[in-house]
């Protein structure tokens, strides 16, 4: 397994990564470009973006941005969340997510989920000559269950590939990773880029107030995501306790992702550069063990793997 992600020139990926799912849609040009050089100013390396973001208007402005540094960055995308993970569908998606991103080798090209209708030797071998040709560095697979990653890891081996990295949903009111998706990934030596450590906006708080903006009140999608009334008492009781520490709870929420023991690279975003400066403040906020319990005992942590501790 390759022990670490890097750039073309050798930079090592950043601890946390910048998801674009906001460029094109609710960032315009002028916040996409504060929050990109805000980025780079605390050291992010690391940028996540994927065909379907805003029409592909996401991987094109990261494009733009990226250029003139692109070599010292780690740019990955994502491929597959229509259409199957056939090879005909990967080709041609991955054809426009290269013409938007440039020609230069994607580094990271994930598959967006898990297609159960296509053979996974066909997928494997799809992503495997892109591989081969140059075309990008690593490999991903997103919203995977564990058992779905090890079945894909053996079809990847026997195409001479493997899989290098996973990105799955983590947040102190999503946890079903901790109990067999980073604990894979920390026995298989798999990188984890884990999405929403904010559950997309909840554990900020603003929506144990009065008419909040955001994702969970606009789009049923997202409010159904996060429907359950502990999830909110969650957001609540972190809140408070960042009050009472003196820590912003958005900092918490990330350096909490931060520090389960598999070492994830959370994926933080916003919609603007002042939203983002908390969750960039979680690069230099150390979060030690006593703390990070205190939080995990705010939410609901999920049932193990197996019925059979009760022995233990
Ligand atoms: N692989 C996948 O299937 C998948 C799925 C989702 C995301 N992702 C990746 O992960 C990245 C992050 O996901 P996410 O956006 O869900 O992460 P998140 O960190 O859980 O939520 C970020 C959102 O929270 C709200 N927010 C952030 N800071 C705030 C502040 N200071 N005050 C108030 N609201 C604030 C903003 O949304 P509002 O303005 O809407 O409130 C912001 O866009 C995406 O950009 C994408 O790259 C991947």
């Amino acid at each position: 397994m390759k022990k670490h992600i890097t750039s073309f020139d050798g930079t090592m990926s950043s601890r946390l990564v910048y998801g674009t799912m906001q460029f094109g849609g609710k960032a315009d040009t002028i916040a996409a470009t504060e929050m990109f050089e805000a980025c780079i100013e605390a050291g992010i390396t690391h940028f996540d973006t994927a065909n379907v973001y805003n029409d592909g208007k996401s991987e094109e402005m990261l494009r733009k941005l990226a250029s003139p540094i692109r070599d010292k960055l780690i740019i990955a995308s994502k491929i597959g969340y229509t259409g199957g993970s056939g090879a005909s569908n990967l080709k041609s998606q991955f054809a426009d997510t290269r013409r938007r991103l440039g020609s230069d080798a994607v580094d990271i090209l994930y598959l967006h989920r898990f297609d159960p209708n296509t053979r996974l030797e066909e997928t494997f071998e799809t992503l495997a000559s892109f591989q081969n040709k140059g075309q990008i560095r690593y490999i991903g697979v997103s919203n995977f269950a564990a058992w779905q990653v090890m079945k894909a890891q053996y079809a990847a081996q026997s195409c001479g590939t493997q899989i290098d990295i996973v990105q799955p949903m983590y947040s102190l009111v999503k946890r079903q990773a901790e109990v067999e998706l980073l604990p894979m990934c920390q026995d298989q030596g798999i990188k984890a880029a884990t999405y929403s450590p904010l559950g997309s906006g909840l554990l900020t708080g603003k929506y144990n107030r009065a008419s909040p903006s955001g994702r969970l009140a606009t789009d049923d999608r997202y409010a159904a995501r996060y429907a359950q009334a502990w999830m909110h008492e969650t957001a609540k009781s972190l809140n408070s306790l960042a009050h009472d520490i003196n820590v912003s709870p958005i900092t918490l929420a990330v350096a909490w992702a931060m520090t389960h023991p598999s070492s994830p690279d959370p994926i933080i975003s916003a919609r603007d550069v002042q939203q983002l400066r908390p969750s960039l403040a979680a690069l230099n906020y150390k979060m030690g063990s006593e703390l990070r319990k205190r939080i995990s005992d705010l939410s609901i942590a999920p049932p193990p793997a197996t019925d059979r501790i009760e022995e233990a």
